[in-house]
């Protein structure tokens, strides 16, 4: 048991200062002018804290490209990410959605990533294209649209955050009437490893199989609709931590 007051929950990994200890790591780096203001050495910068350093769990440079080409495909106007950690992502995405006049919406619960996050989202210039919002992912996403009545419809969503909570968040956002067809596309990260097996096979299923599904599960308090249509494919990728690989789902 931890004795601090508010400790993070448990499913909180690497909490060993490694997060502030990149931060200490970049502001200390003999070239941090010509980092300020450019995300690719930001990245870079990140790349190689992570490979020379400590191991950080960014959706790193063998996935990142794919999404990537999405966002180029896509060009959303705001792209939402479940889960920000010290903001590789955010920064790389938000760049590339910079590139067209996109915003990045991050959600991450633990204050002390988030804070790190908005750090680098800040070296690397992409204030006005990154939002960080300190949360758990389904307060914040009710909040968003129920009470603000700021979310409408999501276009792009990455699903980065615990692989368990992959599927009541995906129910959640059913529920919530944001999954639009023919518009909304779903990413989700280490769907191999570690591995979302129930989610990939909610958004694997037809309509029929997911009503199937729904005689024998337990979904609490949220409200599925098994009458969308997904069409997912699961690329695979040789990652530092082995094979993995990224759910994309487009709601037809
Ligand atoms: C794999 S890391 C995200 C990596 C990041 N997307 C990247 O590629 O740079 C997972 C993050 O999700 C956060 N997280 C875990 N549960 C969450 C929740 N319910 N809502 C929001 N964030 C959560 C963790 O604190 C952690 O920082």
């Amino acid at each position: 048991m931890s004795n601090r007051p508010h400790a993070p929950p448990p499913h909180f990994i690497a909490l060993d200062g490694r997060e502030v200890d990149l931060l200490h790591w970049m502001y200390a780096r003999s070239d941090i002018k010509q980092i300020h203001g450019n995300p690719e050495k930001v990245i870079a910068a990140i790349e190689e804290y992570h490979t020379k350093h400590n191991k950080l769990m960014n959706v790193g440079d063998v996935k990142g490209p794919t999404i990537l080409e999405i966002i180029a495909q896509r060009e959303p106007s705001l792209m939402i990410e479940l889960g920000g950690y010290v903001g590789y992502s955010a920064v790389l995405f938000g760049s590339a959605l910079k590139a067209h006049g996109g915003k990045l919406l991050s959600i991450e619960i633990n204050p002390e990533m988030a804070a790190v996050a908005n750090q680098l989202v800040e070296l690397a210039g992409l204030r006005d294209n990154v939002h960080i919002m300190v949360g758990a992912s389904h307060e914040v996403l009710e909040e968003l649209v129920r009470e603000k009545k700021e979310l409408k419809e999501v276009e792009l969503i990455f699903l980065d955050h615990w692989q368990k909570l992959y599927l009541p968040d995906l129910w959640l956002l059913e529920e919530l009437g944001v999954l639009i067809p023919g518009k909304s596309m779903l990413v989700a990260d280490n769907v191999i490893m570690p591995g979302a097996p129930d989610y990939l096979e909610w958004v694997k299923a037809t309509p029929e199989e997911k009503k199937k599904l729904l005689e024998n599960a337990d979904v609490g308090i949220r409200r599925p609709k098994p009458e969308l249509i997904y069409e997912t494919v699961v690329p695979e990728f040789d990652t530092d931590f082995g094979k993995d690989g990224l759910a994309i789902t487009k709601v037809l």
